[in-house]
């Protein structure tokens, strides 16, 4: 699938390129940008990271998109489709913390909801949050997610030093109105 770039007010999704990699593994080792995510910082190398772009660049069951402002590449979003159920799970990292609360969050759902239901035909999108996670609950439901049930004490997270809950949200074709 021709992953096309897609254009917003303010930010740019392209399509992922390799040498994207030396950002990824920056990020990855941030506590402060992982700590939502069920796991430690991330010790990835770069030559595995290149290797794992490579591998999402072949992938036909998922987009990954690079989120650029101001020609900056800031950080990385996509889809992970269910073709046969037309469901896609979407995920977000921002990994350059100064451009964190800037209502970037919102407009990149838009671009990927727009995508998903109307070049795509999707009937559902979906994501997973860590309920403590206050910034990404206020900007998805911002967006126009859901939360349809919470997912509570799934294992301990070494960062947060708690059990994590996780919410389950997502926007349905009928609700999207764009
Ligand atoms: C979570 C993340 C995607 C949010 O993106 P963002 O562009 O910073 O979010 P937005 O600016 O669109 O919206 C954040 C909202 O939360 C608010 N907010 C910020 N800190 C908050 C807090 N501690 N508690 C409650 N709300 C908070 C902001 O004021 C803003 O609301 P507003 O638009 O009404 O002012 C981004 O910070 C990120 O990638 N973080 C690291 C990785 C991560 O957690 N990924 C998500 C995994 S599900």
């Amino acid at each position: 699938m021709k992953i096309p770039a897609l254009k917003g007010p303010r930010v740019i999704l392209r399509p992922l390129k390799v040498k994207d990699a030396e950002n990824y593994v920056r990020w990855f080792s941030d506590k402060e940008v992982m700590k939502y995510f069920n796991q430690d910082v991330w010790q990835i190398s770069l030559e595995k990271e290149k290797t794992a772009i490579r591998k999402m660049q072949r992938n036909k069951d998922s987009v990954n998109w690079a989120i650029e402002i101001g020609g900056k590449h800031i950080g990385g979003t996509g889809l992970k489709l269910d073709k046969k159920n037309k469901v896609a799970a979407w995920g977000i990292i921002i990994g350059e913390k100064d451009h964190w609360g800037k209502g970037y969050a919102v407009e990149i759902i838009n671009l990927c909801a727009d995508y998903f239901f109307k070049k795509l035909k999707g009937e559902r999108f979906e994501l997973n949050v860590e309920m403590g996670n206050k910034k990404a609950l206020k900007a998805y439901k911002k967006a126009g997610f859901k939360l349809e049930g919470v997912v509570r004490n799934y294992g301990y997270n070494k960062l947060l030093k708690r059990k994590i809950s996780y919410g389950i949200m997502s926007i349905l074709k009928d609700e999207y109105k764009k």
